[in-house]
């Protein structure tokens, strides 16, 4: 795992699976649809259980024309996760959006800080949204993530830990460039004081 202090928040790096993350709500690579798909949104329904469905289909009725904008987010409970809520991002489809798909990314993680900090969470885990099957280069996906991540903790109050979950080392290694390209090198194991927890 990769840390990084940032004022006095906390950005972390690891591989792994998101649905398994305890922090108080993770974020899913969703579609405007919000019903469920495949990647880190069929892993996130199957392990939320149906109750997730059922809560999307009710969401879904209060959104304009029943869909998420690109580049937005919303919220639901977690279910049978161990984290609380999920925030469901609509990423962009690369090939579709192109100079428009980096401000539709970072609008993504910005809403979804924004209602972790309305809903008082103080941890959220991302997965690298837009880089799987909407083909969003990694390299500069994590570039612009991680710039977004760092602006709302460098400004915001909560949440006070940020853990990026990425599946693959692949992944993993290249937010781990971005970061230290745009945070220095990640704190050493010695230097780490106390983690805040997930909570
Ligand atoms: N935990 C963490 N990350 C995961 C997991 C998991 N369990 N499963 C997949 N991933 C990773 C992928 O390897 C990729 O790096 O999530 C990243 C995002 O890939 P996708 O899930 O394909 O999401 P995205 O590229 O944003 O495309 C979204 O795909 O699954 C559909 O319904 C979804 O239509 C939407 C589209």
């Amino acid at each position: 795992m990769n840390r990084y202090q940032i004022g006095d928040k906390r950005l972390e790096l690891t591989e792994g699976d998101i649905t398994l993350e305890d922090t108080e709500a993770i974020a899913n690579a969703a579609n405007s649809g919000l019903l469920g798909g495949g990647g880190v949104d069929g892993a996130i329904h199957r392990a939320a259980g149906a109750e997730l469905l059922a809560a999307c289909r009710a969401l879904k009725r209060t959104l304009p024309g029943g869909q998420l904008a690109t580049g937005r987010a919303t919220m639901t409970a977690g279910f049978r996760l161990r984290a609380r809520h999920v925030i469901h991002c609509a990423g962009p489809i690369y090939s579709r959006e192109g100079a428009r798909a980096p401000a539709l990314l970072a609008g993504c993680y910005r809403e979804a800080l924004r209602l972790c900090e309305e809903s008082g969470l103080s941890s959220v885990a991302f997965p690298s949204i837009g880089t799987g099957v909407y083909g969003y280069p990694v390299d500069e996906a994590a570039s612009v993530a991680l710039e977004e991540i760092a602006r709302h903790l460098r400004a915001h109050r909560l949440p006070s830990l940020v853990r990026m979950v990425l599946f693959d080392s692949g992944t993993l290694a290249a937010y781990a460039r971005a970061a230290e390209a745009l945070l220095g090198a990640p704190l050493s194991a010695e230097a780490e004081p106390p983690s805040p927890g997930p909570g």
